[in-house]
């Protein structure tokens, strides 16, 4: 069983740390990457951290992870909330992918209540700012020591 997880993040999450910090907070993504695989390292997961601006590259890792990889935390970014090519790409793969956000999208505006990928997706978690990533490794964990 491989102990490669893929932490993959969509537009706008290379601007962590300058973008709306009272929303995102102000650790930058190359912090959020480094609690990753300090995270992954203490549940013997080698964490993959990536990031990209664009849909189709995003759709590439996730056909990547399914070659290799044990699961997948994926920030979607916006295209959480638009992405049929998301949905369908999770949809194609039997690697499991867990939706995390760091803030709490059903409190904020309602475009982003309507998640294109959650139905497709093991499970969800959302509001705990870069918690969240720790908290989806985590729930990786339990899958593969279940
Ligand atoms: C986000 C929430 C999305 O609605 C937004 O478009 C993002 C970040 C989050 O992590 O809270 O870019 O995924």
């Amino acid at each position: 069983m491989s102990n490669k997880v893929f932490v993959l993040n969509g537009p706008n999450l290379n601007m962590l740390g300058k973008r709306e910090p009272g929303i995102y907070g102000d650790l930058s993504l190359d912090s959020i990457g480094q609690l990753c695989r300090e995270t992954g390292k203490s549940l013997e997961f080698e964490v993959d951290f990536r990031q990209s601006n664009h849909e189709g590259t995003l759709v590439d890792w996730l056909h990547e992870a399914n070659e290799g990889a044990f699961g997948v935390v994926l920030n979607a970014g916006a295209y959480t909330h638009t992405s049929v090519a998301l949905h369908d790409a999770i949809r194609s793969i039997v690697t499991p992918v867990i939706e995390i956000h760091l803030s709490n999208v059903h409190a904020r505006e309602e475009f982003r209540h309507k998640s294109m990928i959650a139905s497709v997706s093991r499970g969800i978690i959302c509001g705990f700012g870069p918690n969240s990533y720790k908290l989806a490794i985590q729930a990786l964990a339990d899958i593969r020591n279940s």
